[in-house]
């Protein structure tokens, strides 16, 4: 018989927007019987608050609900797929990481950290740290470091890096992310050498040891496999992220060629998600184009002649789409990021979730038209931490 899962419910209390106070918003949910209250804010913008009645307890959901949210590239968020045993398990690890991030976000350079314990130990042997460089040409980027692969006198694989970035260029946000690869950065075609896709996510559990909650996770592994109607599934191109407060990501997609999707687990902290099938995001956007109220998009777009040009580019499915995926799209991307009353529409339409530790969230990424978009805050007041794998059938 097939598993049953229990989905996250979208949260639906949108309680203020911006010009809500912290009092008022507490006292409105208060009264909805809620005890939780979040703040939507990112990089300085304030997208309104949020309750959540925290004991509702989830719906079920079944594989074949699954595979079918799948295949309409709808994100899926599944409470408690990681068992409060595995978070126990790895608490050392996840501690330990939690200093890693904080020593970096100090000033300390990684690849000397890496070269104390309990790094030593778990990488001595098998990766050789070669170099490490300050890429001036990305602001972004922190600290790329990169290692050989050996097994005894051989080197088994060349060229691997572990490469750690900002989020954002917002002084008061320090999100932060380890990402592990290899080759060329943008232009190897990593898809094509499953091999070294092994082994960079070899260096993840050498590094991040709690990565063996989603890789070695049985229940995950056979729900992917029924999903992707494979045998097998690889975790690979893997990202280990810390949210910090003000950051997270913006609405994105995580096409790449050589994978169908992504799996992403919360360990700790507590994460926000505006997440939706692109489809969906393009619908949302021309319903509220078609609002009677749209002119409050000048709270985010205060350029009349820049509106015009989204309303032109928002009159056809295509073009809008189009517009979606241009990396130069302003007043789009102003619209999705950080309007308050666009939050407050997806949250009232049920695309918005509350990401605990333990749970997990699924983006399919079939291609650029088929794709789960998804927006990611941080709701404490610390860093929390996640993984982020993307799947393909293991080759
Ligand atoms: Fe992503």
């Amino acid at each position: 018989m097939d598993e049953i899962y229990i989905k996250v419910e979208a949260s639906r209390h949108y309680i203020g927007g911006s010009d809500t106070s912290a009092h008022k918003a507490e006292n409105i949910a208060k009264k909805l019987q809620h005890d939780l209250i979040i703040k939507l804010q990112q990089r300085g913008s304030h997208r309104g608050w949020l309750s959540d009645a925290s004991d509702s307890p989830g719906q079920t959901i079944s594989v074949e609900d699954i595979c079918k949210l799948w295949k309409q590239s709808e994100p899926i968020v599944l409470s408690g797929f990681i068992d409060s045993n595995g978070l126990i398990e790895q608490k050392d690890h996840i501690d330990q990481s939690y200093r890693l991030m904080n020593d970096v976000l100090n000033d300390e350079e990684c690849n000397e950290l890496l070269y104390q314990e309990p790094y030593f130990s778990r990488l001595s042997n098998r990766f050789e740290i070669l170099s490490s460089i300050y890429d001036e040409n990305d602001p972004q980027a922190i600290e790329k470091i990169e290692c050989d692969v050996i097994d005894g006198d051989d080197v088994v694989a060349e060229n691997l890096w572990l490469k750690l970035s900002w989020l954002s260029f917002v002084e008061e946000d320090a999100s932060l992310r380890f990402r592990f690869s290899f080759g060329l950065e943008s232009y190897e075609d990593v898809a094509a050498d499953p091999d070294r896709q092994q082994y960079a996510a070899e260096f993840t559990e050498a590094v991040f040891p709690e990565s063996a909650l989603i890789s070695h996770n049985e229940s995950l592994k056979q729900l992917l496999c029924k999903v992707l109607d494979v045998n097998e599934v690889s975790y690979v191109e893997r990202i280990v992220f810390f949210n910090a407060p003000e950051g997270g990501a913006q609405f994105h997609q995580d096409i790449e060629k050589g994978h169908q999707g992504v799996v992403f687990a919360q360990l700790r902290g507590r994460t926000g998600w505006l997440t939706l099938s692109k489809q969906a995001l393009i619908d949302e956007i021309q319903m509220f184009l078609s609002r009677p109220d749209a002119s409050l998009l000048m709270q985010a777009v205060n350029d009349c002649e820049e509106i015009e040009y989204l309303y032109a580019k928002a009159s056809d499915n295509i073009s809008l789409s189009a517009y979606l995926d241009e990396s130069d799209n302003d007043p789009l991307e102003k619209l999705i990021n950080r309007l308050p009353a666009f939050a407050q529409q997806l949250v009232e339409r049920g695309h918005v979730y509350i990401v605990n530790p333990g749970d997990i969230v699924l983006l399919p990424q079939q291609d650029i038209d088929h794709c789960a978009w998804h927006a990611v805050l941080c709701l404490d007041d610390f860093p929390g931490e996640a993984l982020s794998f993307a799947v393909r059938e293991y080759s």
